[in-house]
Formats: structure tokens, C-alpha cells, sequence
């Protein structure tokens, strides 16, 4: 058996084949710190809540953690930020270790292959992101795995791109970053990530309109559309002007990295874009829309938005996973080999686990 994980600013997935379907299991990337009283002490004791205690505090960790922030009146915290570990939180990594080693699970046998979805280094940030590659990678190493690193792009390349044998542009729009990787044949030729995603756009609402950032991200996930035109001076018209803008930033990036690159001329690229941020009704349709205005190098076929946006990076993580698995069978002792090899036709039957 292989794993696939993808580790997100906002959301932490795993995936895994039981028979003929894929199933993830994910939690929140989030934790908030309160106080251990008899109530909380309670509260703990109803259910299996993820939470490590010290001393006096206790940290509640993942999907209760907003449960438990509202009931405590606290704020959540994150153990990432703009795609990587963040360096202003202090108990971020046995935060997100704990996370991971609850979704991931336990290996099936000593050193099973996992493959973890990691950030490209963003062009506008001076961030690297080896630290974070290598901390998850010890964490996996940990828990008994053999982990391996897999950009976040080309995970969507995997996942969404099979049916035009690995060959096109996936981006992953998330929480701390868009992730963009364009591939020939499975073989990534550019790969880059930008330091802006979904908090972003929230944060750049918030102060524009005087509102929370959590209302703001409350009324973008519930009811937000970007497919008829918003009242100005309110929070949808600002969140439309930020979605405007955040497009517009990608789009100009890509086409400056790929002026860098020999791009092979008279092409038709298929283009995927996935990731919670890509979402809202009538992202594609934008997304189309501003493309064909920004003058790229190639011409595009189709534009396509991922079936299951908050999967498609941890159903590519293994893919690529299952892959080499499949190629290389006498490494993992428990690789069935008479199994259909047919990755993604098996993929497409996915189903969502919520463990608590
Ligand atoms: N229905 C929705 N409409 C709009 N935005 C959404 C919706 N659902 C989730 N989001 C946004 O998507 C983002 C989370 O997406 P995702 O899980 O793909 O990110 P991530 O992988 O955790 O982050 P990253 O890849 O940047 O590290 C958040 O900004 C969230 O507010
Ligand atoms: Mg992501």
C-alpha cells in the first residue's frame, strides 16, 4: 500500500486506495490554547478529541479546535502560514505533528511509501521552503514511513491531467499560496508558487471594508459568487475586486516565468485550476476569461476546474504514490500487483471520510 498526504495551510488530507476507491481523511490545520478547567476537562472527556495537554493549558488541536475557540471565546491559531511552518508561532510543530500523525495513521508495514505535497519556492517572498520539506519529512519518518516529497503542482497534474497523458497547467489555488506547475509528459518544466492565495484575498477584504477577517472568510465560503456583478462598497464587492486581482498577479507571473523558459511553440495546453480558493461559481469562467487576455506563449484547449477542489492535491500525492509503487513492485512488500492498474479510473470513485 502507498499514502498520499497533502499538507495545507488551512487543511491537512490523506489519501489512500481501499479497493476501488480513494479515501481522505483531513482535519483543519488549527489549534487554539485554553485554559484546562473543569469544564474543558469535561468537554474532553465526551469524545475523542485531538488535543495535547501542559500543565494548566490545554491546546485543542484540528477540527474541534473552533468549536472549542468559540465555547472558550479564544482565537484559532495556525501552524502554517503562506504555504510553509510559520516562524511567529511558537507551538506550531508538535501542533501540526500531532495533526499529521492523526490523519496520516499508522503505516500498514515498516517504511511504506507516503508521498507529502510540498510548496515550490514563491517568487515574491524571500521564504525558502526547505525547512518545512524537511520537518515534515522527519515527522513521516517518525510515524515509520518512507516519505517523499511531491510539488504541489505537479500534484495536480497528476490528479486532474491523466487523460492527456501528464501534459498541461495545474494550479493549485490554497489558503497561503498558489501553486502553478506546467508539465510535458509527466515531467515538470516549470514550477513555481506565489505567496497569495485565500487568506489573502481575506485579509485584503478585511481592512478594505472594516470587517473581521473571520466574516469575511465566513461570507466567502457560504454565499460568495463570482459570476454576476456585486454590489460595490460591500463585502462581496471587495472580495470580487481581491479574486480580480489575485487572477490578474498569477496570470502575469506566469507569463514572465514562462518567458524564461523554452516553451515548445504551436501547442494546445490544457489547463486545471483546483484548491479551496477556486471554488466560488464562476471561478473558471474568470479564470478563462483572463487568460485569454494575458497573452501567454501557448494556446490553451480547455480551462477546467477539479472535480473536488479541497482532494485534488492528496488524490495526486497518490497517484504519484501509487506510480512508482506499481513501476518499482518488489519495493513495497505489500504492493498488489494484480491489482487494475488503472490509477485514475479507480481515483475518480472517491469518497470522503470524516474522521473526528
Ligand atoms: N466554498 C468556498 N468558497 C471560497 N473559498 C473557499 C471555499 N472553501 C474553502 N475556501 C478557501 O480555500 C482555502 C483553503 O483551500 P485549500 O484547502 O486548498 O488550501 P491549503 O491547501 O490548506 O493551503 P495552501 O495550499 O495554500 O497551503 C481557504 O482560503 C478557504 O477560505
Ligand atoms: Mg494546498
Amino acid at each position: 500500500m502507498a499514502r498520499g498526504i497533502d499538507v495545507g495551510t488551512m487543511n491537512i488530507v490523506s489519501s489512500r486506495q481501499e479497493g476501488d476507491e480513494t479515501v481522505f481523511v483531513g482535519q483543519r490545520n488549527s489549534f487554539v490554547e485554553i485554559e484546562y478547567s473543569d469544564m474543558a476537562k469535561r468537554m474532553l472527556s465526551r469524545s475523542d478529541v485531538l488535543h495535547i495537554r501542559k500543565g494548566d493549558e490545554v491546546y485543542v488541536v484540528g477540527d474541534d479546535a473552533l468549536t472549542f475557540a468559540n465555547v472558550f471565546n479564544q482565537e484559532t491559531r495556525r501552524p502554517m502560514k503562506r504555504g510553509i511552518l510559520s516562524n511567529d508561532e511558537q507551538s506550531a510543530i508538535p501542533m501540526i505533528k500531532l495533526i499529521i500523525e492523526q490523519v496520516v495513521g499508522e503505516p500498514e508495514h515498516d517504511g511504506e511509501r507516503v508521498f507529502f505535497s510540498t510548496p515550490a519556492d514563491p517568487i515574491d517572498s524571500e521564504v525558502s521552503t526547505l525547512y518545512h520539506r524537511k520537518t515534515l519529512e522527519s515527522f513521516l519518518q517518525d510515524q515509520g514511513f518512507d516519505p517523499e516529497p511531491i510539488n504541489e503542482g505537479m500534484a495536480v497534474i497528476y490528479s486532474e491531467l491523466a487523460d492527456s497523458n501528464f501534459t498541461g497547467l495545474g494550479i493549485s489555488f490554497g489558503a497561503g499560496m498558489t501553486n502553478v506547475c506546467l508539465a510535458y509528459y509527466a515531467v515538470p518544466v516549470m514550477t513555481f508558487s506565489i505567496a497569495r492565495g485565500g487568506d489573502w484575498i481575506d485579509e485584503q477584504a478585511a481592512r478594505a471594508t472594516g470587517t473581521s477577517v473571520d466574516k469575511v472568510t465566513a461570507v466567502k465560503e457560504d454565499e460568495f459568487r463570482l459570476d454576476f456583478t456585486t454590489d460595490a462598497g460591500g463585502v462581496e464587492g471587495a472580495l470580487s475586486i481581491y479574486y480580480d486581482n489575485l487572477l490578474d498577479y498569477v496570470i502575469e507571473n506566469i507569463r514572465a516565468e514562462l518567458d524564461e523558459e523554452d516553451v515548445e511553440e504551436g501547442l494546445d495546453v490544457p489547463v486545471v485550476v483546483t484548491g479551496g480558493t477556486s471554488s466560488p461559481p464562476g471561478f473558471e469562467e474568470l479564470f478563462e476569461e483572463r487568460l485569454s487576455e494575458g497573452g501567454l506563449p501557448f494556446d490553451v484547449s480547455t480551462v477546467r476546474r477539479a472535480e473536488e477542489p479541497l482532494y485534488s492535491v492528496a488524490r495526486g500525492a497518490l497517484v504519484a504514490s501509487r506510480t512508482e509503487e506499481e513501476s518499482d513492485p518488489e519495493d513495497s512488500p505489500s504492493a498488489d500487483t494484480d491489482e487494475d492498474t488503472d490509477i485514475e479510473a479507480e481515483a475518480d470513485g472517491g469518497r470522503v471520510l470524516e474522521e473526528e
